[in-house]
């Protein structure tokens, strides 16, 4: 297995006044190319914030994390920003969208940064939105559209800088059934595509489609379960 992502005995401790949060306690793990993981526990087990720290959104406060074979500690802010816009795209539970622009100019925003003209911009967001079955709406704005819907332009946001890895934190969270469902064809799709996927789910029945289950406590990793059906 070659390993995109491996974390050694990271810890994330906060001091609140006399009070020590070890958000992340002693976590080490292994994340081959192309899993398709998810990541369980209670509230406040530390899922986010180990999301965070994956995603290059935090640093632990000790421990090393080598993404793609080259440990982050070293990396100044700027090579952080960089290495995560090339590499993740990320999905949240409350979808992140600008409420003012269309489903077309949210997808497209990432290619700005990137310093992509307008017209490549649009026509690979309209791509990126016909590959979640949105090509009918990318004139939409994010508050004419239902949550599966936006939650939709989110993912294809994500897609657009073609990242190896997506990360998304409780991305089902905020969807019916029926939604959640469907957002988690597009995931096994993207990984059927090769992409590697991390997600946080409080939802078992969203965790057993996924290939892989970590589950924490306490910030520890208490658990680590290969679905059956998929080795
Ligand atoms: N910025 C912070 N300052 C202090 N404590 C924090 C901070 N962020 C998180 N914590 C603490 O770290 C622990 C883990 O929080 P985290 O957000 O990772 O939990 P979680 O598993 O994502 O929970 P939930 O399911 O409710 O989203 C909690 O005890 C939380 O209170
Ligand atoms: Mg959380």
């Amino acid at each position: 297995m070659t390993a995109v992502i491996r974390l050694e005995d990271i810890m994330k401790t906060y001091v609140m006044g006399d009070a020590v949060v070890h958000a992340l306690d002693h976590v080490s793990v292994e994340i081959g190319v192309g899993e398709f993981t998810s990541i369980m526990g209670p509230s406040g087990s530390g899922k986010s914030t180990m999301m965070n720290i994956l995603g290059c959104l935090d640093r632990p406060t000790s421990g090393q994390y080598y993404l793609d074979g080259k440990e982050v500690a070293g990396y100044s802010d700027d090579e952080l920003a960089r290495t995560r816009n090339a590499k993740i795209g990320f999905v949240f539970q409350n979808f992140n969208l600008l409420p003012k622009l269309s489903a077309q100019l949210n997808v497209a925003l990432p290619l700005v940064y990137a310093g992509i003209g307008e017209e490549e911009r649009l026509e690979r967001a309209k791509t990126a939105l016909e590959a979640v079955g949105l090509g009918d709406r990318i004139d939409h704005n994010p508050t004419e559209m239902s949550g599966g819907q936006r939650q939709r332009v989110a993912i294809a946001r994500a897609l657009i800088n073609d990242p190896a890895i997506i990360m998304a934190d409780e991305p089902t969270g905020n969807l019916d059934t029926k939604s959640s469902y469907e957002i988690m064809d597009i995931f096994k799709k993207m990984n059927d595509n090769g992409k590697t996927v991390v997600m946080v789910t409080h939802e078992p029945d969203i965790a057993e489609q996924t290939k892989r289950i970590l589950t924490m406590r306490d910030g520890k990793l208490v658990s680590d379960e290969w679905r059956a059906d998929h080795v």
